[in-house]
């Protein structure tokens, strides 16, 4: 699609926005005449050419008050869904349209570190970022966002983020819904905070800095509070959570079951049977709603709850942002064509296998605790009371070096709080989380994973990373990654 269509997705959304304010005025009779249609992220396939995108500042109504100073790509706000196929190339330019620098991570992609964008390689306002590789992994739901180093939680905050689908033609057999837009929907979960104009509002010190930039409005895909139209038949969502900081505790209003099919990596065994399900920042999942009754629902966050490790912490509500609430409502449309079934069987997933000569790794996120020994280490220049293993984020540091094609067993240890810890150009299985196997619906291959207590990973490290290109591994609290709360491997 060329620039006139993004110009017309602006303009609807812009009209979008300008009917709410109406809304909020005080046109109440209309309110479900003018409900705002959930936005679908045109979807980029990586087939059809090189993919062109520009990261660039915009103005975006998310449906309250005015529109609001954004960032998007090739968007007013977020971006376009990406579709890459197994076993084929993909070619990509990002232009910086930014009147600062930023860097784009394929987050779940797994490719080569060097052609992926990090906090180690910025690009400079005016200048494109070209990349290429080969897509090898089975069918999975991805991410992509900016990552430049200080900077991730604004540009993320602001817009830069978007979804990436990988096909796999093997998987389509399966028969789950896979049209995109109609049975198979993208859904962007975010939390924001405006201002009494409708303006984003963005801190990262104070309470925002240590519990991570929260807010009260819920934003579904660019807006607040949109409706779905969906048929009356099996629907497949493809959730994100690409909140800065916040747990997302999903249940449908009517306590409706769903079934969990896939988790960061792709595809699970089996389905999953679910009636509440925790999404942590970084996390995808991949449920299955039956709708074939034709009753409309909607779909609600719970409190949250897990960002504390009790007693830990002492949390206020004004700080953890609005505690629940709905995200979205979904009305069956007859008229729409319901095609997808549920198969027993997902996927054959190797079963977990732990050799004892593996080698081990502790990795502590510390909070506060690291601050008294960063200081003496650095003689306060550099003291952050954010780090893993008692260190700060150094880009001038290689933490880890794990051998190329071996796997490794991480201890990943949370202070104060639970940390969303992500690992790049990896995948891992979760071993235990808090002494206990994990549950059905995180028994797949991950790459990040809310660790909620002690959490026993084993990563399989099949991505080259260099002295000059290395891989991150951070907490994916945005403020908490900005802070320090991040390491780097190579490989060798
Ligand atoms: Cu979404 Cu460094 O990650
Ligand atoms: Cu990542
Ligand atoms: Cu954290």
């Amino acid at each position: 699609m060329g620039k006139g269509s993004l110009k017309r997705l602006g303009r609807r959304r812009f009209l979008a926005g300008a009917a709410s304010v109406a809304l909020l005025s005080g046109v109440v009779s209309r309110a479900h005449a003018q409900a705002r249609a959930l936005p679908i992220p045109r979807l980029v396939d990586s087939a059809a050419g090189p993919i062109r995108l520009e990261a660039a500042g915009a103005t975006h109504a998310f449906g309250v008050g005015w529109p609001s100073p954004t960032m998007g790509y090739s968007s007013t706000y977020l971006g376009p869904t990406l579709l890459f196929r197994n076993g084929r190339s993909a070619d990509i330019e990002i232009r910086n349209l930014l009147d600062e620098p930023t860097s784009t991570h394929f987050h779940g992609l797994l490719i080569p570190a060097a052609a992926d964008g990090s906090p180690h390689h910025p690009v400079a306002p005016g200048t494109t970022w070209r990349t290429s590789f080969r897509v090898a992994q089975p069918a999975a739901t991805a991410w992509y966002h900016a990552h430049p180093h200080g900077a991730t939680g604004r540009q993320v905050y602001s817009g830069l983020a978007g979804l990436a689908i990988v096909e796999d033609l093997d998987a389509r057999r399966h028969g789950l819904p896979a049209t995109y837009g109609i049975d198979d929907l993208p859904l962007i979960l975010q939390d924001r905070a405006f201002d009494a104009e409708g303006r984003l509002v963005y801190l990262n010190r104070g309470p925002a800095m240590m519990m991570g930039m929260r807010g009260a409005t819920f934003v579904v895909n660019g807006v607040v509070d949109p409706v779905a139209r969906v048929p009356a038949g099996l629907v497949r969502l493809r959730i994100l959570n690409a909140a800065n900081a916040r747990n997302f505790d999903l249940a449908f209003d009517d306590g409706r079951p769903f079934a969990a099919i896939a988790t960061d990596g792709g595809y699970l065994r089996e389905p999953a049977q679910l009636r509440s399900l925790v999404v942590a920042p970084g996390e995808r999942v991949e449920v299955v709603v039956d709708f074939s009754s034709g009753l409309g629902v909607r779909l609600e966050t719970g409190s949250d709850t897990t960002a504390a490790l009790a007693g830990r912490l002492p949390i206020s509500g004004r700080i953890m942002g609005r505690g629940s609430g709905p995200l979205l409502r979904f009305e069956v449309d007859r008229a729409l064509p319901a095609q997808g079934r549920l198969p027993d069987r997902l996927r054959e997933l190797a079963t977990v296998h732990v050799r004892p000569e593996l080698v081990r790794r502790t990795l502590s996120l510390d909070m506060g605790t690291s601050m008294m020994r960063g200081s003496s280490e650095h003689g306060g220049a550099h003291a952050s009371p954010f780090g893993i293993n008692g260190k700060p984020f150094d880009p001038n540091r290689i933490d880890f070096e794990p051998r190329l094609g071996g796997d490794e067993i991480w201890d990943i240890a949370p202070q104060m709080m639970s940390h969303p810890f992500h690992v790049h150009g990896a995948m891992f299985r979760i071993l235990e989380i808090d002494g206990e196997p994990p549950p059905a619906h995180l028994a797949g291959e991950k790459d990040t994973v809310l660790a909620t207590g002690p959490t026993k990973l084993l990563v399989s490290f099949r991505q080259p990373a260099t002295t000059e290109h290395p891989f991150m591994f951070h907490c994916h609290v945005l403020e908490h990654e900005d802070a320090g709360m991040m390491g780097q491997y190579r490989t060798i």
